[in-house]
């Protein structure tokens, strides 16, 4: 026999069950306990048809008002869970507008400083009329030496800090080419004249600190033809360097030099002024060495079966990393290759930023 006492202290129970519910799953489990089939209320529900007309008359409303007053409560809860999981859910989920865009991949992406400059060296020497040619990384002794008249055992071999494969069973040794001049030969020898191209390209050699590693890139340059002078190549740099540095112009100076190949040989170097760490090409009272060039020499016109009496020429090599930092102002060549995501973001350039030179090399 349920009497009212009882009924309250149910009540309470239930009461304090579906306040502390804090999930709606919960929250059903305690309305089954309570108001389904075989819930609690229910069950004396279920009580009444056994009782006395007259316990059913004073129970039937108590009970009655216990299962709606139960009922309500589970539905108010109910209500306030979701409510509480949807602001959970829209507080998670809410956007702020004023926040940036996030990068695309193509917008996030960077270009090397290296590529750049590349594509901008490449560029203004089309401009120019010159042609793009290529060779490979690894080459043999005869390219990246003899050729180029540097006979064998000559010391400017050991200048060059060679790296060498394991020798073959012929006894010859392939090797990383030292510079970009081997491929002056190949191409010479692939052709006819006039030659006009330059070559930029990827070259090794044994040394490494602030200003050198071992894998590092140059540009050749080549013009072959029957009148081609000392003159034409003078303009040529300048041309180049000014376009290159985007100055108005620059002044160059030509210091006698040594190079097997060329004759005679000159370094290069260019009026600069130093502002501290800052380098200013075109102006001031400084001179930077740049490049090294020079007239062919003969031997190497009949290494690739042109008669020098005939043609002549000039070539030059300038070193792609050096130039590169110079216009970037990049202190440590090392950094080149280090991969560091937040140098690129600092020095990269944007993807879609192609040197031209009626676009602009750099935007
Ligand atoms: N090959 C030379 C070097 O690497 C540079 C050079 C190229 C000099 C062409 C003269 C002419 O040092």
């Amino acid at each position: 026999m349920t009497d009212k006492a009882e009924l309250e202290t149910i009540e309470a129970e239930f009461a304090r069950a579906i306040a502390d519910a804090m999930d709606e799953q919960t929250l059903d489990a305690v309305r089954v306990a309570a108001l389904g089939k075989k819930g609690r209320i229910s069950e004396m529900m279920k009580g009444l048809g056994k009782m006395s007309p007259d316990e059913r008359r004073d129970m039937g409303p108590l009970l009655n008002g216990l299962k709606e007053r139960i009922g309500e409560a589970l539905t108010a809860r109910k209500d306030a869970l979701q409510e509480a999981a949807l602001s959970v859910r829209l507080a998670s989920e809410k956007i702020d507008v004023t926040l940036p865009l996030r990068e695309t991949a193509l917008e996030a992406g960077r270009i090397h400083p290296l590529s750049q400059v590349w594509d901008e060296v490449v560029a203004i020497f089309a401009d120019m009329g010159f042609a793009v040619e290529n060779g490979p990384d690894i080459e043999t002794d005869h390219y990246n030496f003899t050729a180029l008249n540097f006979p064998e055992g000559h010391p400017a071999r050991e200048m060059h800090d060679t790296f060498y494969f394991d020798p073959k069973a012929d006894g010859s040794r392939a090797l990383l080419r030292t510079h970009t001049s081997p491929v002056q030969v190949r191409t010479m020898e692939q052709g006819k004249p006039p030659f006009r191209f330059i070559c930029p390209g990827r070259t090794y050699r044994s040394d490494s600190d602030q200003t050198h590693t071992p894998q590092f890139h140059q540009i050749e340059g080549l013009v072959i033809d029957e009148t081609t002078h000392m003159g034409h190549l003078k303009w040529t740099l300048e041309e180049f360097l000014a376009a290159f540095f985007e100055v108005d112009g620059v002044e160059l100076r030509m210091r006698p030099s040594y190079f097997p190949f060329t004759e005679p040989s000159m370094e290069v170097d260019v009026r600069c002024a130093r502002l501290g760490n800052e380098i200013r090409i075109g102006e001031g009272d400084d001179w930077l060495e740049i490049l090294g060039c020079g007239m062919v020499h003969p031997n190497v016109l009949k290494a690739v079966g042109l008669d020098p009496d005939k043609y002549q020429g000039f070539a030059f090599g300038i070193g792609l990393d050096r130039i590169a930092m110079l216009k970037y102002g990049i202190p440590d060549l090392r950094a080149f290759f280090e991969a560091d995501l937040r140098w690129l973001k600092h020095y990269g350039f944007a993807a879609l930023d192609v040197p031209t030179l009626a676009g602009g090399l750099t935007s």
